[in-house]
């Protein structure tokens, strides 16, 4: 990529739980350079999941270099950061801004037993109207009485609690701010007032002063600090806006604001995400409230936590022979996985898997729901396997796209992202669960796009983020309904149906684990 003199560029950086992204584009809207660099997820105990907060910022030092010296731009034609990353983990500081333990992550299962306690004091019903969603072990909140609990010396010296990217936002910077989207999946912000709570911060004697100050996504929070700039080769004196969780952020790249398409994400986790110009909260409690990057704007959002995972997990198990082979000959095990899915017949002859394989968020909150393959008999193969685990995941995500139409939002198009979009057999696969056409944009970095957008949008180069996606996102691709969508139809009631079946003996295998491994 060339060097072009005195033209300004935006940068998103991505904390994701695999690896931190960052990507460079200039005031058009075009990618001029993209980074990757991966970190380790340790699971130190069943249910937990944990990372070191100074591997992100490692990874975010090399990244940043690495799209610097790429695009071959010089640090100060850098106009704009924008941070993005994985929402909902617990990032606790001391007062001279030390890091007190590892980050409690989005899909540790920890803390249902502060979850239960923390409903029954403040009931509810106020949790949903006041954060939008129901407190589950995923959110920031429970993470912090779990600690408060068990780790009741470091507790006492907590004196900042912040989201992933807004630690990086601290190592830039030297500041504590969040911003209103990724603030929403805390349990602790008024999401309708897009500030924290006071009337939890009070009840749960939670002082003020730990939390960031909240701005809207495009709003600049802070400036590259001198320090941060030797570290990173940024120049000293770059804005930084307040930025987006990382699913706020994927909805901006791919365009999906308000009233138009629903954005479903295919990565680790599995996301169907709907803007609305109001806050109104599912009374079930089953899909959640945010608030959007867009200010002024809201979204709804339901999470499977294990979309893109549980192919994963077919890949390394079950897709062994699979992988092996795509490394001999150099391509990708997920393109050979889903080809060999693709032989199997639409239904699996009546094989179901269920995708539970780290709990569940939507439509089932349940940190003890597992994975299941239902219906096996002689005639299926390994074919079978891989196009039911394909098939589980998009009823999951039916799930949560029906609780939204059930809230009454339209969904004429689905916009989709993530690993998952990059398969045309999936991407069959959910027109015809869905019933919807299914769309792709042009747009192929998700959140650190996204993030970089809004970065521009601060510094002006667009006056809204409405205007930035309008100038830059556009439809490349459609894919319709076909003839399995009546298969699909047929399927989708045993699938729903199953989960009700097994729940109770998920919940008796966790509880005899400890017995099962002393047996
Ligand atoms: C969103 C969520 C995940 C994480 C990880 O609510 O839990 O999508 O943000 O990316």
């Amino acid at each position: 990529m060339n060097a072009i003199a005195g033209r300004s560029f935006f940068l998103g950086i991505d904390i994701g739980t695999s690896g931190t992204k960052a990507v460079l584009i200039d005031a058009e809207g075009r990618l001029h350079a993209r980074a990757v660099a991966e970190h380790a997820l340790s699971a130190p105990r069943p249910l937990w999941s944990e990372q070191d907060p100074e591997d992100w910022w490692n990874a975010v030092k090399q990244a940043v270099r690495d799209v610097i010296q790429d695009a071959g731009i010089r640090n100060a034609q850098i106009a704009g950061i924008g941070l993005t990353g994985q929402m909902h983990g617990l990032v606790v500081l001391d007062a001279r801004g030390g890091v007190l333990r590892p980050c409690i992550l989005w899909n540790d299962q920890r803390a249902s037993a502060e979850c239960a306690a923390l409903t029954a004091h403040i009931g509810a019903e106020r949790f949903l109207a006041i954060t939008g969603k129901p407190v589950l072990p995923g959110f920031t909140l429970p993470k912090l009485e779990w600690m408060r609990a068990q780790e009741p010396e470091l507790f006492a010296r907590i004196a900042h609690v912040l989201l992933p990217k807004d630690y990086i936002r601290y190592r830039l910077s030297g500041t504590f701010f969040s911003d209103v989207s990724d603030a929403s999946g805390t349990s602790l912000l008024d999401v309708g007032a897009r500030a924290w709570s006071r009337e939890l911060l009070d009840a749960l004697d939670i002082p003020s002063s730990w939390m960031p100050e909240v701005e809207e996504s495009p709003v600049v929070t802070s400036f590259v600090s001198s320090a941060a700039a030797s570290e990173t080769g940024l120049a000293a004196g770059t804005p930084i806006v307040g930025g987006a969780g990382d699913q706020a952020a994927e909805a901006v790249g791919s365009g999906v604001l308000a009233g138009d398409a629903v954005s479903v994400t295919i990565g680790t986790s599995g996301v169907v995400f709907a803007g609305s110009s109001t806050y109104a909260s599912d009374p079930g409690g089953r899909v959640h409230a945010y608030c959007h990057a867009a200010p002024g704007l809201w979204h709804i959002m339901g999470v499977m936590l294990s979309a893109g995972g549980s192919l994963r997990w077919y890949r390394d198990t079950l897709g062994l022979p699979e992988k092996e082979l795509a490394r001999d000959h150099g391509i990708d095990a997920y393109e050979l996985i889903t080809e060999h899915a693709s032989r199997a017949a639409a239904g699996c002859e009546g094989l179901l898997f269920l995708p539970y394989l780290t709990g569940e968020r939507t439509p089932h909150p349940d940190p003890w729901a597992r994975g299941a393959f239902v219906g096996i008999t002689v005639r299926h193969g390994r074919e079978h396997f891989a196009r039911a685990v394909m098939e589980g995941v998009s009823f999951g995500l039916r799930d949560a796209l029906e609780l939204v139409r059930g809230l009454g939002l339209p969904v004429r198009e689905v916009r989709l992202s993530g690993g998952g979009s990059r398969s045309d057999v999936w991407r069959q696969m959910l027109a015809d669960v869905f019933r919807a056409d299914v769309l792709t944009v042009n747009i192929t970095e998700g959140a650190a796009f996204g993030a970089a957008l809004l970065a521009a949008v601060g510094a002006g180069a667009w006056a809204s983020v409405r205007e930035a996606v309008d100038a830059v996102v556009t439809v490349t691709g459609s894919t319709s309904p076909g003839d399995a969508a009546a298969v699909y139809d047929e399927c989708y009631p045993r699938y729903r149906a199953l989960y009700g079946a097994l729940k109770d003996e998920f919940r008796a295998m966790h509880e005899a684990l400890p017995r099962t491994r002393e047996a």
